[in-house]
């Protein structure tokens, strides 16, 4: 078990232990324990959120021989242990990306006329349901107009937009969310507590910065974290090779005192330091974007302002007070789109230093 990695040790086992998505999880409650079933269900929305986690619960549930408070599957029966040990002949998962799914649909269409073998209803999940081929597409659409009562399909995908819409309006369709920033430390804090060891909050924060919205990148990072034996923010730095603020507040300085030179050098001395140009960057344009907004209002920066020490906050907020507005979003989009040039540039620093002579040049004029 403890080999196991986190993400996968602590899938969700019961619907209450799924975070976020309360839209899909109440609808999918309401739904089981009125005993209303859909026959084909559509998952959409970002990586990690939870699609294949729900529709394995949806699976469970419905199988459950003993289910508790109406829709909770009861981890205790056989149709439940099966699904939590990957061996339920009932619930039949394709994932669409590896081979498109042709071969699996026909059998699946040609198979799904057999009852389920020992449970109540035969569950096809379908990952990834926008890489079917045509072909697969247009077996699964037939099997779907007239499904047989005991089969159940979830679909998922993360690209809504590549699916047919004949496909989309014959399901009941469900979109999740990327997770919030407090939903993801309140998802760690409690694997924390669960695997019984210590991690600065700070820490958390930097982690749940990282993971964009994904608990499966979140809980990956954290898995990381803890085999490097990391506990604080600055383990953490370290680890991911992150850019600290206090280095990109200090660039920022240059910035402020409109010198081009210095700051092309202090960027350089930083690359030498082994320093990632795509984590300065990011680090940077994180650190405009909450100047911008701290310069907006300070009431809507709290939310955001995430990783950030109280010096490090109060040095901002002198820092954007030597820019007019425009300005400071001038900047902002000038590194923001060197970020994004990072990427193919043959020299990596390249786009950044453009980026520093052009903000601080037309200043001038
Ligand atoms: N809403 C959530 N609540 C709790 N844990 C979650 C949630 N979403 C994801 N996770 C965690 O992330 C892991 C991966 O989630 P899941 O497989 O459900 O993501 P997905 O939406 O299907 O992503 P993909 O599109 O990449 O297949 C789960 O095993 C679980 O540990
Ligand atoms: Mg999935
Ligand atoms: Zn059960």
């Amino acid at each position: 078990m403890t080999n196991l990695v986190l993400y996968r040790k602590y899938r969700p086992k019961t619907f209450s232990e799924v975070v976020g998505q309360e839209h899909v999880v109440q609808t999918l409650t309401n739904a089981i324990t009125m005993g209303i079933i859909s026959h084909a269900y559509l998952f959409t929305g970002p990586r990690g959120s939870g699609k294949t986690t729900i529709a394995r619960l949806l699976a469970k549930s419905l199988n459950c021989e003993n289910r508790k408070d109406g829709f909770e599957p009861c981890n205790e029966c056989s149709s439940c242990n099966e699904v939590n040990e990957a061996r339920a002949i009932d619930l039949i998962e394709v994932d669409a990306a590896s081979n498109r799914g042709i071969d699996e649909i026909r059998e699946l269409r040609d198979g799904i006329r057999f009852a389920p073998t020992k449970s109540k209803y035969k569950v096809f999940i379908i990952d990834e349901a926008h890489q079917l081929s045509k072909d697969a597409a247009n077996a699964l659409l037939k099997t779907l107009e007239e499904p047989p009562s005991h089969a159940i399909f979830i679909l998922a995908t993360t690209e809504i937009h590549k699916m047919i819409p004949t496909i989309i309006s014959r399901c009941q369709r469900f979109d999740f969310r990327k997770l919030s920033f407090p939903e993801i430390i309140s998802r760690l804090e409690w694997i924390i507590n669960k695997e019984k060891v210590q991690i600065d909050r700070t820490a958390l924060e930097l982690i749940a910065l990282n993971s964009s919205g994904s608990v499966r990148d979140a809980e990956a990072l954290l898995d990381q974290v803890l085999a490097f034996g990391g506990k604080t923010a600055q383990d953490i730095k370290e680890l991911l090779g992150m850019v600290d603020n206090t280095v990109v507040g200090q660039f920022v300085d240059y910035l402020c005192q409109g010198q081009v030179g210095p700051a092309i050098e202090f960027l350089n001395k930083t690359m030498e330091k082994g320093k990632d140009p795509q984590e300065f960057s990011k680090t940077l344009v994180n650190y405009l974007r909450q100047g911008m907004i701290l310069k907006m209002g300070p009431e809507l920066a709290n939310p955001i302002l995430t990783g950030l020490t109280g010096e490090e906050k109060s040095k901002l907020c002198s820092q954007v007070a030597n820019f007019q507005d425009n300005e400071l979003r001038r900047i902002l989009k000038l590194f923001l789109e060197a970020e994004n040039k990072i990427k193919y540039s043959p020299i990596p620093q390249l786009p950044i230093e453009l980026a520093i002579i052009e903000s601080l040049q037309n200043e001038e004029k």
